[in-house]
């Protein structure tokens, strides 16, 4: 369950700190490619919602929260949207298995606390020809900037709601049975170090071995 803090002052802070254009740009480039059974996880104040392509007319949103936030859901009104409330948490999403086709996840994966469970997660509920949206910023590939990004990573958590600087995303979601080639880690002018080094995929995919056998009988 989201605390009072995060709903209420973290959200809105965020609110205010990823939306300038360049992260709106970003966010317009993950989304291009959302269709079908679209499910955004950990959708906060909604900054998603004004990037999805038109043709999506239906988000589910998987979120901690006991209610959507005001702006999400003035933002979705605002481009006929209508937003499913799905209550739930990354770790274990209240859905399906491969139910998905368009798995969203901006800015969240790094304070979800068992990171390797919801990239499990995001693979179980993926059709075989779904694809996660996703963008987040990551570990630095620099010796220097990592220790950076470790020490501040104690502190920086306390105000930031468990957010890490130093987590290797891409990583844990390969783990989960996703492609590698499909999960480009770049450095952007998006957001300043430590957070600059960015996770940024329309279409990251499960390799299909591993949908193989994720579905053959025991
Ligand atoms: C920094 S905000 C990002 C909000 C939005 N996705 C965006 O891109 O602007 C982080 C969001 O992740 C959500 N979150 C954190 N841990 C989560 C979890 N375990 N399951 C679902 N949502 C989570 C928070 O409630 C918050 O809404």
């Amino acid at each position: 369950m989201a605390s009072w803090y995060e709903e209420r002052i973290f959200n809105a802070a965020m609110d205010v700190a990823l939306s300038s254009a360049r992260i709106a740009a970003l966010r317009a480039e993950v989304l291009r490619e959302a269709r079908g059974e679209v499910v955004e996880v950990g959708l906060g104040t909604g900054l998603n919602l004004p990037h999805y392509p038109s043709a999506v007319r239906r988000v589910s949103a998987v979120a901690r929260e006991v209610e959507l936030d005001a702006r999400a859901l003035a933002r979705a009104h605002e481009r006929c949207i209508e937003l499913v409330h799905v209550r739930g948490d990354a770790q274990a999403l209240p859905l399906d298995d491969h139910s998905v086709d368009t798995l969203v996840c901006t800015f969240v994966l790094c304070s979800v606390e068992d990171l390797d469970a919801a990239a499990r997660e995001f693979a179980r509920v993926l059709r075989p020809d779904g694809a996660l949206a996703v963008l987040e910023h990551v570990v630095s590939p620099r010796k220097l900037e990592r220790f950076v990004q470790r020490t501040l990573t104690p502190p920086h958590r306390i105000w930031a709601c468990g957010c890490r600087l130093d987590r290797d995303i891409a990583a844990s979601l390969e783990r989960a049975g996703f492609d590698r080639s499909t999960l480009p880690v770049a450095r952007s002018n998006a957001l300043p170090f430590p957070a600059a080094e960015l996770l940024c995929s329309a279409r990251a995919r499960r390799r299909a071995a591993h949908f193989s056998a994720s579905t053959s009988p025991a």
